[in-house]
């Protein structure tokens, strides 16, 4: 019986592994027959995507397709539009080729989920796959079957603006969420009409922008590359992304859009990609700003070399590909290369059978359990750093709070940077909310301040008189959706304008102080921490960011969020990530003498010479994995199946958590190790594992990891390997802390 079942999967298995290849067979078959039917100005057309604004319009966008110069356009929006376009592509071009739609549809379409650093906040691969589908339906209901996203760059640095679009500081979490946008994204079958190509971005090393300015240069030795950078991008192309983008920035002396090495070797060689490759706008052209190209003509034949497939806005390759192959500096099959990789996406999503959008799905758009899913996902991803005297959740029986601040009723700069298409009539802010739970009676509304940068304190006194006839204070701040994002990197962190002025000011009358921020960065907040009672962060959560906070204010549910990025006290703490190296010389609080303490004569005996600063000191102002709840969770009892692992085997670690406090709520219990010697250095700690789990108070559970050696391997310089030697083991609430123990890898 047992014999006869494994025959059976065996040949269930060998019957749709054969399925997948005749399918893969005929659309290469398909590929090739178009490919010698196109000429090369066709074939050049197909390798440029044209932006609808750049180009002049919808007449000339259409007189391009017509001409069989068009394989993608961007920027163009509406079901009647973009089928418009399709028609004139499939019936007026000479081989009817489809255009590709694309679009940043980066954290939801017309239903705006959190940024992507607050989904990352939620440890929830699930709720964000859900989150990615949702976009998909939504955007691919007008026509738009390709997103550039998910963004996946991993950053150390929170001035950055787009440190907003990724997933945080961790390679392992950034993994674990990329497949899970990639899978949301394009579904179950990329034919399905529902499903949008994803475009992981940009690959890389962008967010090691120098000094967080963006568009910098990036130095990124090839261990850091591999061990880090990388790993989100492979977790993307393992789950099946179609299409990759090249990024701005230059990569130890190479720009990333001319760049053979990641292009090539990584991406195709080793990694086996065979979708294409589309160029960031316009880093093509700047491949000449770099230094890295003489002209147009130069920056294409580097591009085409490096692996570049489709040029976004500017026309290097439609101007140049000519001559550049008169002259011999590229190849043709270099030139087929590209357009079959280009043509093979465009098969795998049915354009060709099914090039137009059907005008009943835009009717999806904004569905309610659309919504209800991003207030899902804005509830999971707000992350309680603070809650003094249990100040939260607050009785919804209370008889008034006041509503303080820039952000409680606006409801654009919840949404978000990269939001092009979220609908400001369907975001609900956390003033509707509570009004909604309270009644409009016993919430005293003042803002105090018009907006995030707002410097004018002339609202104060007003906000003070709320405050002060109210059981409580809620203060909604942060930044306004424009202070991160592309291009809008900040030098200082902190709160903008006068908020923290208005803070200490709220906190001067002695009522429960609740803050609230929304932000697109991990702000340096450890005096507004220190002036009020209670701190959620709710980065910047979507259309449904205020009924997700009323929720948790009022405790329908506890927060349950984790960073997914180190919080520092100021912007010269930075870089300062949990992943970091131990140094020879590391830092341990006896060691530390805060600037002001050390005296005035023989100063040096006062200094601990280790790795600190002398004003922040020796930690960050919150570690990676950090958040709180309502309840409290104890961890007990950590157990490995062995002391000892080989390279055929593996190691089950499990840990039992229990709810101690009074409030049914999730916590993402987290797996953590440390080689402790390698053939290079290692990091401190390393997350390997997390799993979310929900437990009604006094319940425990059984929490079971499984380690193998891969998990263990690392590049080092030479090799990726799994190198014998000692290892720790911590199971968690957060990378500060965990029950330890050790094991041999041999
Ligand atoms: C530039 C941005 O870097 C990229 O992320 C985006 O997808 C493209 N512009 C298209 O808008």
């Amino acid at each position: 019986m047992k014999n006869t079942f494994a025959l059976l999967l065996v040949l269930v298995f060998i019957i749709s592994a054969s399925c997948k290849r005749n399918a893969g067979d005929v659309i290469e078959n398909k590929v090739n027959d178009l490919l010698s039917e196109m000429t090369l100005d066709e074939k050049i057309g197909q390798m440029s995507q044209l932006d609808m604004g750049s180009f002049g319009g919808p007449e000339n966008i259409k007189q391009a397709a017509r001409d069989g110069r068009c394989g993608s356009v961007l920027n163009y929006l509406g079901t009647k539009e973009i089928n418009e376009l399709q028609k004139v592509a499939v019936e007026e071009s000479r081989l009817g080729i489809p255009v590709l739609i694309g679009r940043d549809v980066i954290h939801g379409f017309r239903t705006v989920f959190p940024i992507p650093l607050g989904m990352a906040a939620s440890w929830n691969p699930e709720i964000v796959k859900e989150a990615f589908r949702i976009s998909a339906i939504e955007a691919s209901s007008q026509g738009i079957r390709w997103s550039f996203a998910p963004m996946i760059d991993i950053t150390w640095d929170p001035r950055w603006g787009r440190i907003a679009e990724g997933c945080g500081e961790d390679p392992f979490l950034a993994s674990t969420l990329a497949k899970a946008m990639v899978e949301g994204f394009q579904g179950d079958s990329l034919s399905d009409p529902t499903a949008l190509a994803a475009c992981p971005k940009h690959y890389v090393g962008y967010g090691f922008s120098e000094g967080g300015r963006d568009y910098n240069t990036t130095y990124i030795p090839e261990p850091l590359l591999r061990n880090v950078v990388l790993k989100p991008f492979k977790a993307a192309k393992d789950a099946g992304a179609q299409t990759f983008m090249s990024a701005f920035n230059d990569l130890n002396g190479v720009p990333t859009s001319g760049n053979p090495f990641t292009l090539r070797t990584v991406l195709r060689d080793e990694w086996g990609f065979d979708g294409f490759v589309v160029s960031d706008w316009a880093s093509i052209q700047e491949l000449i700003s770099h230094g890295f190209a003489t002209d147009e003509k130069d920056a294409a034949a580097i591009a085409i070399n490096a692996g570049v497939d489709m040029e976004m806005v500017t026309s290097c390759y439609y101007d140049n590909i000519k001559q550049l192959l008169d002259e011999n500096k590229i190849s043709q099959a270099q030139i087929d290369e590209a357009v079959r990789n280009i043509l093979r996406v465009k098969f795998r999503l049915g354009l060709f059978d099914n090039p137009y959008a059907d005008p009943e799905a835009e009717k999806t758009i904004l569905n309610k359990s659309f919504l209800e899913h991003a207030r899902t996902v804005a509830r999971q991803s707000v992350v309680l750093l603070k809650n003094d005297n249990k100040t939260l959740p607050l009785s919804g029986e209370i008889s008034s709070v006041a509503v303080i601040g820039p952000l409680a009723d606006s409801p654009r700069d919840q949404m978000g940077t990269w939001c092009f298409d979220g609908d400001t009539a369907y975001s609900v802010t956390p003033l509707k909310a509570i009004r909604d739970v309270l009644g409009e009676k016993k919430v005293n509304y003042v803002a105090g301040l018009t907006y995030s940068r707002d410097k004018n304190t002339k609202g104060f006194n007003e906000a003070v008189r709320a405050a002060k006839k109210s059981d409580a204070i809620i203060y909604f701040g942060g930044e306004e959706w424009v202070l991160s994002g592309e291009g809008q990197s900040r030098g200082e962190i902190n709160l903008p304008g006068a908020q923290s002025e208005l803070i200490a000011t709220l906190a001067e009358t002695g009522k429960p102080l609740i803050i609230v921020l929304m932000a697109g960065r991990p702000l340096a907040i450890g005096n507004e921490m220190a002036a009020s009672d209670a701190v959620m962060y709710a980065w910047h959560g979507g259309s449904m960011a205020g009924p997700a906070l009323a929720d948790l204010i009022f405790g329908k549910e506890s927060p349950s969020g984790k960073l997914p990025v180190t919080f520092v006290k100021g912007s010269g703490q930075i870089p300062f990530y949990y992943y970091r190296n131990n140094t020879g010389r590391p830092a341990v609080p006896e060691s530390w003498t805060h600037i002001d303490s050390i005296p005035k004569e023989n100063p040096q005996t006062s200094l601990g010479y280790r790795s600190f600063h002398l004003d922040y000191g020796y930690a960050p102002l919150l570690p990676f994995g950090y958040g709180l709840s309502y309840t409290t969770f104890e961890y007990s009892n950590l157990t490995l199946s062995s002391d000892l692992m080989r390279e055929s085997g593996s190691i089950t670690v499990k840990a039992t958590v229990k709810n101690t406090g009074d409030f049914d709520a999730d916590e993402v219990v987290q797996l953590y190790i440390r080689d402790r010697v390698g053939s290079i250095t290692r990091p401190i700690k390393e997350l390997k594992g997390y799993k979310r789990i929900h437990l009604l108070k006094g319940e425990e559970a059984e929490v079971e990891f499984t380690l193998l050696p891969g998990d263990l391997a690392f590049f080092n310089g030479k090799v990726t390997a799994t190198e014998p030697g000692e290892f720790d083991v911590w199971v968690g609430a957060n990378s500060d802390e965990g029950l330890h123990d050790e094991f041999k890898f041999e």
